[in-house]
């Protein structure tokens, strides 16, 4: 059920791809341990740590976006805080047993995820100039 890394989720610019590919990396950690069942501290602290990373990467996204002037970023801004949110909520001790909530979130992270990249991150990069990736 882990999320594979495939070509349709390289977008190109390196510094994203980079930080997809941790994202990527720290989600299916979580999803192992949600079906291992964990206890429940190691559990709280991968989903901390997967947070505090998506929450950095959006800040840097949302830069970008603001530098380019990327004409999407107010709908693209609400679907990284609907993923943030719903992360916020997750309630450990439902998840870390056999649980149709469990089932639900597996799901959730799974296709917010490949969908998010496929989509809003690829418009987004295809949509803005290659000069505002370069760095300073
Ligand atoms: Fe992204
Ligand atoms: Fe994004």
């Amino acid at each position: 059920m882990a999320i594979a890394w495939t070509t349709e989720l390289e977008l190109g610019v390196a510094a994203i791809d980079e930080q997809h590919r941790m994202l990527v990396d720290m989600i299916n950690e979580l999803i192992d341990r949600i079906e291992r069942g964990e206890h429940k501290q190691g559990f709280l602290d991968a989903i901390q740590g997967m947070k505090a990373y998506a929450e950095y990467h959006f800040a840097e996204e949302e830069a970008l976006m603001e530098r380019s002037g990327y004409s999407s970023r107010v709908e693209h801004i609400r679907e990284h805080r609907l993923f943030a949110d719903r992360v916020g909520s997750f309630n450990p001790g439902g998840l870390l047993h056999e649980s149709l909530e469990a089932e639900e979130t597996l799901a959730f992270l799974n296709d917010w995820f490949v969908d998010h990249i496929q989509d809003s991150d690829r418009r987004f990069v295809e949509e803005v100039s290659a000069e505002v990736f370069e760095p300073k």
